[in-house]
């Protein structure tokens, strides 16, 4: 990986609060984006996405009772030459809800909200892409074969994306939108057209049809080589683990490390990556940030 000193001008939101009903008894005491996922808590994943898209300004939204469990977790981000700010959802009003309860974070910023249990590995620069835009919105596809748990994107003949249906029970794709999604600053007033729908949330993909339908919805199809998973229930969870583990042990580097993220991204120095190493240095997890930190920068 090359060193990198870009920063936008984007803000960027995890939403990491719901209540995680599929992975109970789990999720029932404890918040499901700070499980561990291998050797790191899960919302590191989407945390050090955002920071190696080149986006530090960000916003963590959870439930009221973990949200100082965050706080404890990741600080105020100074120590990653990044800023983290808080935000509380009551309920699980909806992923499109993180905009309103973003409204002021978000200010005249464009903005890229990620899932706090997604994971992406592999070359971010579709992310990069995206933050690249100054106008509409960019979202994601990639193939799965349980595309109707997901929204799915519908395309005509010319391969133009033509709708995206919310879980439906007969897909017309294959190609589902990742937890991931880049919005110009309109969709501070877009949202706020939303109503809730059957089940009662305000539905991320109504969002994303909004703009679809004022034709500034980019879908960029996600290429092999790029890994999507989301770690929400038991067999997903430990399939991320096992995906971490495998590729973090075979190649003896890390992935979702904020911590290199941050130095990665020239957002800090060595001396400040050591500093952060220190209170780790009897894990594997210390020792591989010291070697980040004194080796040189591959
Ligand atoms: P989901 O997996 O759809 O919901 P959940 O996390 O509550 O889990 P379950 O379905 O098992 O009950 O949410 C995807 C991500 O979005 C997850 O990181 C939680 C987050 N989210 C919120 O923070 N608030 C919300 O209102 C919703 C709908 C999701």
């Amino acid at each position: 990986m090359t060193k990198h000193s870009q920063s936008s001008g984007w803000k960027g939101i995890v939403l990491a609060g719901g209540k995680g009903t599929r992975l109970y008894p789990i999720t029932l005491a404890c918040s499901k984006q700070l499980l561990p996922v291998y050797d790191k808590p899960m919302v590191y994943y989407p945390l050090s996405t955002l920071m190696l898209g080149g986006i530090r300004d960000i916003l963590i939204i959870a439930t009221p009772e973990d949200t100082p469990k965050f706080k404890a977790l990741l600080g105020d981000g100074t120590q990653f030459g990044a800023s983290f700010s808080y935000a509380k959802q009551a309920e699980p009003n909806g992923i499109a809800q993180a905009f309103i309860i973003g409204r002021d974070f978000i200010g005249s910023s464009p903005v890229c909200l990620i899932l706090g249990d997604n994971l992406f590995y592999g070359d971010l620069s579709f992310l990069r892409r995206a933050i690249a835009q100054k106008d509409g919105a960019t979202i994601f596809g990639y193939s799965v074969s349980n595309p109707e748990r997901y929204g799915v994107v519908e395309f005509n003949d010319q391969g133009v994306v033509t709708g995206i249906e919310e879980k439906p029970a007969h897909p017309k794709s294959h190609y589902v939108i990742p937890g991931l999604y880049c919005y110009d600053n309109n969709v501070v007033e877009s949202v706020s057209s939303l109503q809730p729908s059957a089940r009662g949330e305000l539905e991320i993909t109504d969002l994303n049809n909004v703009y679809l339908k004022q034709g500034n919805l980019r879908v960029e199809l996600l290429e092999q080589g790029i890994e999507w998973l989301d770690m929400g229930s038991p067999d997903t969870l430990l399939q991320a683990s096992s995906f971490v583990g495998t590729i973090e042990q075979r190649q003896g580097i890390k992935t979702g490390c904020i911590e290199e993220a941050a130095f990665r991204m020239g957002y800090i120095t060595s001396d400040q990556l050591k500093k952060l190493a220190t209170p780790l240095c009897d894990t594997p997890y210390g020792e591989y940030l010291l070697a980040i930190a004194e080796g040189p920068c591959k």
